[in-house]
């Protein structure tokens, strides 16, 4: 079964075609990455504005890559929650009219559970049950995945996301958005880390994330080193951020293997591709002795490709949509 993914959640215009859920045969992704750098973040009219001028084109591509005409699609799939609202009506309202014209089933995809799927499609075997950790700009969850349309919540930030500490840490050291993948890189040559920043203590679920502590200790200190004149290294500032960041993910991460007591942990979302994070939790599977899947690089940020891959499975569980009233929905949690 061949399926149309089309992903407009954010700052990504994509679009894909994937075979039965795992095989991609084409993903074209257009990044606005450029028009918002300048503002320290996304801006959601100019999102929304740019999904529209690019969507047409994207769709069209990954039809061509792919070698296919709309007639052999078996199915549209499209994201629709969580996101920018804006931004997820472009992508929806592009969906249901290519599925009102072509007669074909319209499949609603949800985005986290199609960041967990990116891992499909990098791990053909790979199955539930499984615990995913989603680390993405908008979220931190560790989620109990027992088939591929069931899932259970277990954990969540109570205050921002893990992505959105590295781009708000990123814009204090005058890094353009999205600043993770600076501070990332920022931090490679870096052996000895130079600050240490307290790591929280979150009550009532101690497996949730709180990220905004880390957060306000890092621009804390940023401001002491300014006002004494200290030379200010901004390597020194990403890389001892970066290490408290992975030990409160290695954290969480052992207690819910431990709580859960299972041995598969599916890592998802943007903040995935973070070098240190991967090689952090590589060194934890060993120790605690769990398999581990991570995504390609290419498939940890935003792509077309993962939602027609979750799409495949909401299909074969029989989650089409009945009609075309399917609207956005701003927030989403397990
Ligand atoms: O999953 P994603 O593409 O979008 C959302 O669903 O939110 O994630 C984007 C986030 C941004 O906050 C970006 O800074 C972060 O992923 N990111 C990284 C890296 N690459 C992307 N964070 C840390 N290290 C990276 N290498
Ligand atoms: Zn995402």
């Amino acid at each position: 079964m061949k399926i149309l993914g089309i992903e407009t959640s954010c700052d990504e215009t994509s679009a894909a075609v994937v075979e039965n859920g795992r095989n991609v045969l084409s993903c074209v992704t257009a990044s606005q990455i450029k028009r918002h750098s300048k503002f320290g973040g996304v801006v959601p009219e100019i999102a929304s504005r740019e999904h529209i001028l690019k969507i047409g084109e994207v769709v069209k591509t990954s039809l061509e890559d792919a070698e296919l005409t709309l007639k052999e699609i078996d199915a549209i799939a499209v994201t629709n929650t969580p996101g920018l609202v804006g931004c997820l009506l472009v992508g929806i309202n592009f969906a249901k009219g290519l599925s009102f014209s072509l007669r074909k089933p319209l499949i609603a995809v949800n985005h986290l559970k199609s960041h967990i799927a990116a891992n499909y499609i990098c791990h053909k075997n790979l199955k539930p049950p499984f615990l995913a950790l989603i680390i993405s700009g908008g979220h931190s969850n560790i989620v109990e995945v027992k088939e591929f349309c069931e899932f259970y919540g277990i954990s969540k930030t109570v205050d921002d996301s893990i992505g959105e500490a590295f781009d708000k840490i990123g814009r204090a050291l005058n890094l353009s958005y999205p600043a993770g993948p600076k501070i990332d890189e920022l931090s490679k040559n870096i052996e000895k880390t130079k600050y240490s920043f307290p790591k929280p203590k979150v009550r009532d679920n101690p497996l949730n994330f709180s990220f905004s502590g880390v957060k306000t200790a890092v621009l804390n200190k940023l401001k002491e080193e300014k006002e004494k004149n200290n030379v200010i290294k901004i390597e020194d500032f990403a890389a001892s951020f970066q290490k408290t960041i992975c030990e409160i993910v290695c954290e969480k991460v052992s207690a819910a293997i431990n709580f859960k007591k299972n041995k598969k942990l599916v890592v998802c979302g943007g903040v995935s591709a973070n070098s240190k994070i991967r090689e952090e939790l590589k060194k934890l599977s060993k120790t605690l002795k769990f398999e581990l899947f991570l995504p390609e690089l290419k498939y940890c940020t935003d792509n077309a490709a993962m939602v027609a891959s979750q799409a495949f499975f909401e299909f074969e569980n029989g989650n089409l949509q009945k009609d075309f009233s399917l609207n956005a929905i701003s927030c989403y949690s397990f």
